[in-house]
């Protein structure tokens, strides 16, 4: 060992990459509070910022089950409110949303938009079944059409977070 080096050099200096300083950001979308509740989860558990997005227009409960659910069928976008954080800053970006009616809700179609290519992408999705196999394989192909570096995706049956 040189004279002055540190005797236990930080994970960075010792060439293991992504050990230190890998930001990660969660975002999430949330109707009823259950992704809320997973998102916080994750994000503390994972030292990451934690961001919500929101729908610019309120949703009524017939509304969404009816329009809603059609539109996430269709993998149609819904108009969000403006993030405050710039994803490009993040290595890890995870992104939780419910489903609805077998799909991703129409909100993760506008999150798409907003990331950038070449990040670390995992896809967190919150149901009352924990299946999503008949729309996962057209979710991951969008995400990968944004030129994510990886992607990981995961069913989360939901506990209600009432
Ligand atoms: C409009 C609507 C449609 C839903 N469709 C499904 C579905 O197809 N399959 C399923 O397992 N759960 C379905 N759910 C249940 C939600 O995916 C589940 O409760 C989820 O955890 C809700 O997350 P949130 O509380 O963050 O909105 C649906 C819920 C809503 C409101």
């Amino acid at each position: 060992m040189k004279k002055g080096e540190p005797l236990h050099p930080p994970a960075k200096a010792r060439g293991v990459r992504g050990a230190c300083c890998m930001k990660t950001v969660v975002v999430y979308y949330s109707y009823t509070g259950n992704t809320r509740k997973l998102a916080a989860k994750i994000a503390k558990k994972q030292g990451a910022v934690l961001v919500e997005v929101k729908e610019k227009k309120a949703r009524s409960k017939v509304g969404t089950y009816l329009f809603g659910s059609f539109a996430a069928m269709r993998q149609k976008k819904s108009k969000i409110e403006p993030i405050k954080y710039d994803l490009s800053n993040f290595d890890k970006i995870i992104i939780a949303v419910p489903v609805w009616a077998g799909y991703p809700a129409p909100a993760l179609n506008s999150i798409i938009e907003l990331l950038p290519s070449d990040k670390n992408i995992e896809l967190v999705l919150s149901s009352s079944s924990g299946d999503t196999s008949k729309s996962a394989d057209k979710t991951k192909a969008l995400i990968s059409r944004r030129g994510a570096k990886s992607v990981i995706y995961t069913d989360v049956k939901s506990v209600s977070a009432k």
